[in-house]
């Protein structure tokens, strides 16, 4: 096959970040994805149903004229989330999801979730008004090893959780383990996970061989070899609970090259042309379209993109540029240490 259309995908994972860096990254992704979850861990979080209004408007603000490019707003859940307030965001069609961030779990989560008891009252909301919950599933107790963390967070927070409230929608996000695609298929209902185009790609070994890689750096970390072709084949299964969240996370170099660099891996630029060369490596390019355009649209509730891209495989590999420069500061573009040849042409 050397030629692919499909409709048009959706991001359903996204950090656009704010100011210089946010008008610099915003285009890779309106270029060819036609709506995304955008994360609400800007400094300061996006808390309120008010905070999430302005932080829309400065996206809009910030796209290319051209682009149609629709972003679904989160709010970052605390333990002073005002119930009401929530349920106002899902009412008004602001908030298509709350974010649960274990509080110390990744990037600008301090004012996260320390004790979930605190959040019941949200959560509760959530549940009776149908708002799906999105989840950082990682314990951050410094005695759990950050490759457990996941692991540990099912069976300590997430399992909990969903026993208490099995209403609740809880969309798990960029699992990266074998128990977390494990227990996703062993729900029966109301749970779904986001898969990441760099967990597709990378194990640990792509961080740390031959010296240490900081832009394959980020959080929850790449597990070993066998917790990624689990996630793999997940992805090409064409199961409706799995589907593309690139959690494509811009930091400006100085902040991923120093002593204690930050978690993120920049993929918008390059996703879907990596995206359509792990299809292709799997012998599944047929389930693409289900990973990247339907299957989320179907969790979230909402149709499928009407119009579609088209991408070409070239017989000579393409080009990407290795840093995308923002007013911000160079970031460096995700490298999946292959050839690409899948091209998006409309
Ligand atoms: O690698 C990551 N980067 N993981 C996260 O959970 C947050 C993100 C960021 O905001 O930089
Ligand atoms: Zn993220």
């Amino acid at each position: 096959m050397t030629e692919l259309t499909l409709r048009r995908p959706d991001d359903w994972h996204l950090h656009l970040r704010d100011g210089e860096m946010l008008k610099g990254v915003i285009a890779d992704s309106s270029r060819h994805f036609a709506r995304a979850i955008i994360m609400p861990n800007l400094v300061p979080p996006v808390v309120t149903t008010e905070d999430a209004a302005a932080y829309r408007e400065r996206i809009v603000a910030a796209l290319p004229a051209a682009d149609r490019f629709q972003p679904l707003m989160t709010l970052y859940l605390t333990e002073h989330t005002d119930p009401d307030d929530v349920e106002k965001g899902k009412q008004s069609g602001l908030i298509t999801a709350v974010k649960l961030y274990p509080a110390g779990a990744t990037t600008n989560s301090h004012s996260g979730v320390r004790d979930m008891e605190k959040a019941m009252p949200v959560l509760e909301r959530m549940a009776k008004i149908g708002l799906p919950l999105c989840v950082h599933g990682e314990v951050t107790s410094p005695e759990v090893d950050i490759f457990d963390r996941e692991a540990v967070f099912i069976e300590t927070v997430l399992d909990p959780l969903r026993r208490r409230l099995p209403e609740l929608r809880i969309t798990m996000e960029h699992v990266t383990t074998q128990d977390g695609i494990d227990y996703i298929k062993s729900s029966k209902a109301n749970l779904a996970g986001s898969i990441t185009t760099h967990h597709l790609i990378i194990n640990r070994n792509a961080i740390l061989v031959g010296g240490i890689r900081p832009h394959y750096y980020c959080l929850p970390v790449a597990k070993r070899e066998s917790h990624r072709v689990a996630l793999r084949a997940a992805a090409i299964s064409g199961d409706p609970r799995f589907f593309l969240g690139t959690d494509s996370a811009p930091h400006v170099d100085p902040l991923k090259e120093c002593a204690c660099g930050c978690a993120g891996i920049y993929s918008s630029l390059n996703t879907l042309s990596c995206l359509a060369h792990v299809f292709e490596e799997e012998g599944a390019l047929d389930k693409f379209e289900a990973f990247t355009s339907l299957n989320g649209p179907a969790w979230y509730g909402l149709p499928a993109n009407e119009e579609t891209i088209t991408l070409v495989r070239r017989a000579e590999p393409i080009e990407f540029p290795p840093k995308r420069m923002t007013g911000a500061g160079s970031v460096t573009v995700f490298d999946p240490m292959f050839p690409l040849h899948w091209d998006v042409v409309s």
